[in-house]
């Protein structure tokens, strides 16, 4: 009780109001302690406690990464990671923000490869043939992706086992920044799954139809039409659209309206 009465309400952001009553819990950003409502996120209560986000905030919904976050409860050795975005603030949690890692980033053209695939990913990646096996990556990621797994499907020559492994990924790049064998698996995941995407994934047929309908100028006078519309009535047509049902049978729906496709 004694430590509550000592805790001083710092707080002077706008942009979370809380309710009346709302219990406020100590956090510490950057080593400084704040009092904030409880039940916000992480970067709910950062920006309830005065700060702007510049960097390290993005979509605010667990999809772009920005919000990586490490953490640790006062008392407790253990270092815990998130995405500030999507994890609830809590009592005694000491905040560090990680909105950028130097990872390993090579250039490289996908329509010049120098060699067999996993022969590219040797050459580009070469650390990540040193994994050893560790696991932190997996306990870091805020995803819940079996990092260390897709790392060894990538040493074993599985590259589209570690690309579709490795898919939620969101490129936060808290796994690199913990592995001590200073690998960006991330960054080499990304290398994989776009290989995946070129060379091993069979192709669309109705993809690459599409394309050479739209090199063809086959949609130039539907787009002129819309061009020249005033925007009330692109509004209209929007909202009016015939929209596929949610629980449609894969490729199984098609609009009654056909002239267009
Ligand atoms: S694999 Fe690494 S970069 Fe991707 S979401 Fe997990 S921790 Fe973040
Ligand atoms: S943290 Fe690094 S060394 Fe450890 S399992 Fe993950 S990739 Fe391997
Ligand atoms: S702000 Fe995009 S994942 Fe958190």
């Amino acid at each position: 009780m004694a430590e509550e009465k000592k805790l001083k309400t710092l707080a002077t952001g706008d942009k979370t109001i809380p309710p009346e009553g709302a219990k406020m819990i100590p956090i510490y950003i950057m080593g400084r302690e704040y009092m904030v409502p409880e039940t916000l996120t992480i970067m709910k209560a950062v920006e309830y406690a005065g700060y702007s986000y510049v960097r390290g905030c993005g979509c605010r919904g667990g999809i772009c990464g920005a919000c990586g976050t490490f953490y640790r409860f006062i008392g407790d050795y253990r270092l815990r990671s998130g995405l500030a975005c999507q994890t609830v603030a809590e009592p005694n949690m000491v905040i560090m923000q990680l909105p950028f890692f130097p990872a390993n980033r090579p250039g490289y053209d996908l329509e010049k490869m120098q060699g067999a695939p996993h022969e590219e990913l040797r050459r580009l990646y070469p650390e990540v043939f040193k994994c050893v096996g560790c696991g932190t990556c997996t306990r870091t990621c805020p995803m819940d992706i079996d990092v260390m797994d897709y790392i060894a499907l990538m040493k074993r020559g599985d590259l589209k086992g570690a690309a579709i492994k490795s898919f939620d990924c969101v490129m936060c790049g808290l796994c690199a920044s913990r592995c001590p064998a200073q690998i960006s698996q991330f960054t080499a995941a990304m290398f994989v799954r776009r290989v995946y995407g070129k060379y091993i994934l069979p192709k669309a047929a109705h993809v690459k139809k599409r394309v050479e309908e739209v090199r063809s100028g086959k949609y130039e006078k539907m787009l002129d039409e819309l061009m020249s519309m005033k925007q009330e009535d692109v509004k209209k047509l929007y909202v009016e659209r015939e929209r596929e049902p949610d629980l449609a049978e894969s490729g199984k729906w098609m609009p009654k309206e056909t002239k267009n496709l």
